[in-house]
């Protein structure tokens, strides 16, 4: 009888310590896996970095040009297409500027595509850091240059051919660093 009772005693103390570890847990994560789970740690101190970080990494990447590309197009409905707008083109001007302060950090090490992947940013850009850095810097100009017609209020057209050369940013980068999904 009593080696019934000390048995059942030591289960239910065993299901306490399993309940309240979990419960620890969920009320601790971050003193758990602070160290672990921190992208810019794991990216730059690991040239592979963890899976999970790549994928988030990519897909952040990803959704970031996505936001560029909204913007970019919002400017050419303006610019282009006379949407009747015009009061915004300034803010979508600087919302790209401020987004493209940040395009060295989207593109960690350890973010290339794969060959099994087949698509995505080529491994290219960490071999030639110089030139990746250049075409941000040509990126970040044209904006500059975009941004001072469009305060001056010069001519449209000025405005559209400054749209344009942004519009060849995009692309020099792309055509040189980019594989476009299938
Ligand atoms: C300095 C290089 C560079 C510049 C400048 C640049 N991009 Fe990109 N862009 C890339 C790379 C590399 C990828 C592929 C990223 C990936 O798939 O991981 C990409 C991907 C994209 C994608 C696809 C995102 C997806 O969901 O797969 C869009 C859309 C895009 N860029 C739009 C733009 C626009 C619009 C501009 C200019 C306003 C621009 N980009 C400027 C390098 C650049």
């Amino acid at each position: 009888m009593t080696q019934l009772i000390r048995f059942i005693c030591t289960l239910v103390i065993a299901v306490l310590l399993v309940i309240l570890g979990g419960f620890l847990m969920k009320v601790y994560p971050h003193s758990f896996t602070d160290t672990t789970n921190n992208p810019a740690i794991n990216l730059s101190s690991n040239t592979s970095g963890s899976a999970v970080d790549r994928d988030l990494a990519i897909a952040y990447r990803r959704q970031y040009m996505k936001a560029l590309s909204a913007h970019y197009r919002s400017l050419e409905a303006i610019l282009e297409k006379n949407a009747p707008f015009a009061n915004q083109t300034l803010t979508h001007i600087n919302s790209l500027l401020s987004l493209a302060e940040y395009m060295p950090e989207v593109f960690p090490p350890g973010t290339a595509m794969t060959h099994a992947e087949g698509w995505g940013a080529k491994p290219l850009i960490w071999s030639e850091p110089d030139n990746f850095s250049r075409l941000i810097a040509n990126f970040q100009t044209s904006l500059e240059t975009l941004k001072t017609v469009v305060n001056n209020q010069q001519n449209p057209i000025n405005a559209i051919e400054s749209f344009t050369q942004v519009r060849q940013t995009c692309l020099d980068c792309h055509s040189t660093y980019r594989v476009r999904q299938p």
